[in-house]
């Protein structure tokens, strides 16, 4: 299994990934307990991170999808596309939009930028990882995992040429 590949050194095992998920699932329980914000996970990557993040989340909240594309293999192309809308109405809500990981920042600028237009209540973000150095924000990632350095890495819902994302812990790639 992957998880012997000589080529993958852990970064993160599933019990520390765990232990930092039921931190930030008990930070947005505890800044929303008001209200019942509207979670919008970002496909693929952000589906394992969002399902342990909800389940760690304790207050009730409304849940909604939207997919885009950026990668070829390691790097990103500089162009972001919409591959599936999200559904649910936004105006008037509170929005948590989950992500896997900030590279560039590109793919979080695009999303928000577009979400944006539809006047949610507030707006906030929620990403596992956060690369450090890889980009310029002029708006705040609210809630983040785990900043680690600027390398390729798989496991937890991440991956690498569309494998790799069924590993429990994450690892980045010795060759990158
Ligand atoms: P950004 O637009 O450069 O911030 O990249 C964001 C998207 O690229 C993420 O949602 C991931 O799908 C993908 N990505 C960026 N870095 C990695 C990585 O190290 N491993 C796997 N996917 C990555």
């Amino acid at each position: 299994m992957y998880e012997l590949d000589k080529n993958l050194i852990p970064l993160f095992s599933s019990n520390e990934i765990h232990a930092r998920v039921k931190e930030l699932g008990s930070e947005i329980s505890e800044k929303y307990r008001h209200t019942h914000p509207l979670i919008i996970g970002v496909l693929n990557g952000s589906f394992i991170f969002l399902a342990d993040l909800i389940r760690s989340i304790s207050i009730d909240c409304d849940l909604d999808f939207i997919k885009v594309k950026s990668y070829k293999k390691t790097k990103s192309t500089g162009k972001v596309q919409l591959v599936m809308e999200n559904s649910l109405p936004i105006k008037g809500k509170d929005v948590i939009l989950v992500e896997d990981i900030i590279d560039t920042g590109l793919t979080i600028k695009f999303i928000r930028q577009k979400l944006l237009k539809s006047s949610p209540k507030s707006f906030s973000i929620a990403s596992f990882l956060s690369k450090k150095g890889t980009h310029n924000l002029d708006f705040p990632i609210d809630f983040i995992g785990f900043e680690i350095p600027h390398k390729f890495v798989v496991g937890y819902g991440l991956d690498f040429e569309g494998k790799m994302r069924n590993l429990n812990g994450l690892y980045y790639m010795k060759n990158d």
